[in-house]
């Protein structure tokens, strides 16, 4: 609305001055991007990976001629320090927000302070449910489809699992495993879990749970909980499937610590292909992982901001459900880990 009272201002100003440079592209700003972005912990590895791709996008959409500040902020963990800063974002005249949520079933102050400065709303990674989506023609979603991350870890475990019957170590037929999952509440936590064990299952392979660890993400929080539960089931645990690569080379890190020989230790699949976890897969710390394409989402982001700023562009955007941009993920083991390690270092 805001974009047509400019528009309209720019032909009255036009006509009544009859100047030609009225028809140049920059009228009244209109191409000044101002993105205002906040994440829900800076902390989070892969989270500042993808903030990394995005401020490069906007580098290279700057060289092509768009005029663009950025300013992110880190809402360490709390929603209450995040509407504020949706608040001083908004104050600073940001025309644009990309809101990485703390809590994904709290976004209602945000959504208010946007919607009465009718600026727009793109979320990415910690999905808004969809009743909130709802609210306001002005908010978007970026991110990717959690089932098929699950379905993806599953189907590598499966590979790893038939070619090696060594992994099942007590040669009952069954594969003990635990699972390391992420925040309670986070669309990739349960439906990743869910989904690599029942592609497991459906794949004829034999299943046995020994625990679910609740670790959030964090290397340190799975390093501990791993611990405990090596303390409690000893050289039981064959396979260990966790919803994030940190959380997978926490595991690592406490078999490592714990002095277990290489031979000892269960087959670990991670989820996101951070740097880290790419190096590992390149040094088989990890049995495998699935690309969290930050990449794509970073540009996905980048496009929808220019488009939703300019007016022009929208049309290019893969939408499903008109408000939705899901990437998809990528199966990543020790045969393509090149192709990825090479992309990371361009
Ligand atoms: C990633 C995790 C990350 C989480 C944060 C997930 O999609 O796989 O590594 O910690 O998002 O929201
Ligand atoms: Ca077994």
């Amino acid at each position: 609305m805001k974009r047509k009272k400019i528009w309209a201002l720019g032909a009255v100003l036009c006509l009544g001055m009859q100047l030609l440079a009225c028809g140049k592209r920059q009228t009244a700003g209109e191409e000044k991007i101002h993105v205002g972005v906040t994440y829900y912990n800076q902390s989070d590895t892969f989270l500042n990976q993808l903030i990394l791709c995005l401020r490069e996008r906007f580098e290279e959409m700057e060289q092509e001629g768009f005029e663009i500040t950025i300013t992110v902020r880190d809402a360490a963990g709390s929603q209450k320090t995040q509407d504020d800063q949706v608040k001083e974002l908004l104050d600073a005249g940001c025309n644009v927000l990309c809101v990485n949520l703390v809590d994904r079933a709290d976004p209602s102050e945000i959504i208010d302070l946007a919607r009465e400065n009718d600026v727009p709303i793109i979320f990415f990674n910690r999905e808004p449910v969809a009743g909130d989506m709802m609210q306001w023609d002005g908010l978007y979603y970026v991110g990717a489809d959690a089932k098929q991350s699950g379905v993806m870890q599953g189907e590598l475990a499966r590979d790893v699992i038939k070619e090696n019957s060594s992994i099942d170590r007590n040669k009952d037929g069954k594969i003990q495993y635990v699972v390391l999952e992420g925040e309670p509440g986070h669309q990739d936590a349960i439906i990743r879990t869910e989904n690599a064990v029942d592609t497991l299952k459906a794949n004829g392979i034999e299943l046995e749970k020994l625990e679910c660890g609740i670790a959030n993400w964090n290397r340190a929080q799975a390093q501990n909980r791993m611990m405990q539960m090596v303390s409690q089931y000893q050289n039981k645990i064959e396979l260990v499937l966790a919803n994030n690569d940190d959380m997978a080379l926490g595991a690592r890190d406490a078999y490592e610590k714990l002095n277990f020989t290489e031979s000892a230790l269960p087959v670990i699949f991670g989820i996101d292909g951070t740097d880290v976890g790419l190096l590992a897969v390149a040094e088989e710390k990890l049995s495998g992982t699935v690309y969290n394409d930050k990449e794509g989402q970073a540009l996905a982001m980048a496009k929808l901001t220019i488009a939703l700023v300019t007016g022009k562009g929208m049309e290019d955007i893969p939408f499903v459900n008109e408000k939705y941009v899901y990437l998809t993920y990528y199966k990543v083991t020790m045969d393509n880990i090149g192709d990825y390690l090479k992309q990371d270092e361009e």
